[in-house]
């Protein structure tokens, strides 16, 4: 029967958003069972995202038992990166949080958030957030059929790799490092001449394994639940840029929700994303430490002045995208970096 149920759910949904009829899961739920939602995500369950999404499901699961059924695949289990968007446009799973970066092909402006040095510190990225930026950022995403319920952190992220040390930005030169799908990281790694390119994060390790890629960049929650530590030699702790995620479900599959049921969801969303903000700085922290302690890495930690030095390389790929990201969005986030 839910078995039944959810398959109707799918093609329901593939053949209503097509023709713009929409029987809703209001009617499904009233036909039985509890409606059931996929979330679908990359990383491990030990990181803050896969906390975050489990924490969503134990608590609608509990507050909404018997009317919703949320259940987590976490480590790409059912899709690799991007793919997930196109799955949740087609109705083949509800939930996903992917990376901002993953969304450059439909929202280019969201790249705001990966730009190098963007953000000050995390004050001002939760003002970017939840200010004017960030419901605008919503919107957009709303012309895509794609409804954002809310932005979840994962930290600063880093830069690893085999070939030499890094603690000047010409160390970058010609080294091959593994991007996510976002043409700011793109050109944030060609501008100091190394070669960048993209792949799903589920090949990250086998690629630095094999030697298909030299390095990686990523948060020390990833780097420590992937292992990537172990098989690079050097990581540097640059905290030159921001990993942050959307998450996301299907307009017409949320809008049709009964509105008891969507109401409490989204009450748990909010509650899971304060928690995720409290607690994935600390996460990170922690797996930076288990990097050290588990010793297979050199792990470099920069000087301030060193610091500056890779602040004003990448500093002109801001100016680059101002087109793409739109001004208005990057000035904004320059008067709270001003004020903070
Ligand atoms: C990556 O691809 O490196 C990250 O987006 C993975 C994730 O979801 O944190």
């Amino acid at each position: 029967m839910k078995k039944q149920l959810h398959k109707g759910l799918k093609s329901f949904l593939a053949v209503g958003v097509a023709a713009g009829l929409i029987l809703g899961a209001a009617s499904l739920a009233a036909a039985g069972g509890p409606i059931k939602i996929r979330f679908s995500h990359v990383v491990a369950p030990t990181t803050p995202k896969g906390r975050a999404a489990d924490m969503f499901a134990r608590l609608a699961n509990e507050r909404l038992k018997g009317k919703v059924e949320v259940q987590v695949f976490p480590n790409s289990q059912l899709y690799t990166d991007k793919k997930v968007l196109d799955a949740l446009s087609s109705g083949s799973v509800e939930m996903a949080a992917p990376s901002t970066a993953k969304f450059t092909s439909w929202v280019p402006q969201l790249q705001l958030f990966d730009l190098p040095f963007m953000f000050k510190n995390r004050k001002v990225l939760y003002q970017t957030m939840d200010g004017e930026v960030g419901k605008k950022m919503f919107k957009l995403l709303g012309k895509k059929n794609m409804l954002g319920l809310a932005m979840w952190d994962n930290g600063f992220k880093q830069i690893g790799n085999n070939i030499r040390e890094i603690r000047k930005p010409e160390d970058l030169a010609g080294i091959k490092f593994r991007i996510m799908s976002s043409k700011v990281l793109e050109a944030q790694f060609k501008i100091v001449g190394a070669n960048p390119q993209v792949m799903p994060f589920s090949e990250v390790y086998s690629a630095l394994e094999q030697g298909v890629i030299d390095g990686q960049e990523n948060t020390w929650s990833n780097i420590y639940s992937k292992k990537f530590n172990e098989v690079q030699k050097y990581i540097t702790e640059t905290n030159h840029g921001y990993l942050g995620y959307l998450v996301v479900t299907n307009a017409q599959f949320w809008n049709h929700l009964p509105t008891d049921v969507r109401t409490e969801l989204e009450n748990i969303m909010k509650e899971v994303t304060a928690w995720i903000r409290e607690n994935a700085y600390k996460i990170n922290q922690d797996m930076k430490q288990k990097v050290i302690e588990a010793g297979k890495t050199k792990v470099t930690v920069l000087t301030e002045a060193e610091k500056e030095a890779f602040r004003k390389a990448f500093k002109p790929v801001q100016a680059q995208f101002r087109d793409v990201i739109g001004g208005e969005f990057i000035d904004a986030v320059n008067a709270l970096n001003a004020k903070n």
